[in-house]
């Protein structure tokens, strides 16, 4: 396992810690941009409050729930529907690295997890973000869609990795942007390459 990664059981060992559950939820589509870019894949992705992109998702109190049935209830508060998810979707669990976290006395555990789902229930996702969740443009400013694409100019993914993130929530997505095949390793070295262009 990669340095400050532990197994889902491991990190419930922790009382002391705090934890948090977030979840990439995605699709495939057969959609097209423009009429004629396939977009392959619709991947959600949140502003939050603070102006970062992450995933939704929350802290979670593991005496009083599971993981999941905490992910569920933050999935409930930021996108109006309790999307289930279960244990086969946990992905990776983490110590959090950010300053913010490391400056309180509890260690922070970030657990991730992925979820596919038909594309019809993705946007029903999006319509209830967007009207009933509670956290409707309080802590959540809106669901955004990652374009997968990178055009000869850099639009499209490179430009969307040079905004800024919450926590590991770029490496998060990236990440899963491999493991799935939902980008090609040569598309993603390019769109990494060029973010890092657009940054400067
Ligand atoms: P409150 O109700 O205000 O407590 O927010 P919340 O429960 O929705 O918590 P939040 O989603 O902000 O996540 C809790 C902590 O997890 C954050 O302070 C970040 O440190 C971290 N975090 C948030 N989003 C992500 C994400 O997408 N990926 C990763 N790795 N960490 C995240
Ligand atoms: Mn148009
Ligand atoms: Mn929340
Ligand atoms: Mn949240
Ligand atoms: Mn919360
Ligand atoms: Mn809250």
């Amino acid at each position: 396992m990669a340095s400050g990664q532990l197994s889902r059981d491991e990190a419930l060992e922790c009382s002391q810690c705090r934890h948090a559950c977030h979840v990439m939820l995605y699709s495939n589509t057969a959609s097209k941009l423009f009429g004629k870019i396939p977009i392959r894949h619709i991947v959600l992705m949140q502003m939050r409050f603070d102006g970062l992109l992450g995933f939704p998702g929350g802290f979670v109190d593991p005496s009083e729930e599971t993981l999941e049935e905490g992910l569920t209830r933050e999935l409930l508060e930021e996108l109006g529907i309790a999307v289930p998810v279960s244990i086969e979707d946990h992905v990776e669990s983490r110590f959090s690295t950010s300053p913010s976290a490391s400056s309180s006395s509890n260690k922070l555990i970030l657990h991730f997890y992925v979820k596919k789902m038909e594309e019809e229930q993705i946007r029903e996702v999006e319509k209830a973000a967007s009207s009933i969740a509670s956290d409707h443009g309080l802590e959540v400013l809106g669901m955004v869609r990652v374009p997968l694409y990178t055009f000869e100019s850099g639009g499209g993914l490179s430009c969307f990795l040079s905004h800024s993130f919450i926590g590991n929530a770029r490496s998060q997505l990236i990440d899963s942007l491999l493991r799935l095949h939902l980008v090609s390793p040569k598309d993603i070295r390019r769109a990494i390459q060029s973010s890092q262009r657009m940054q400067e």
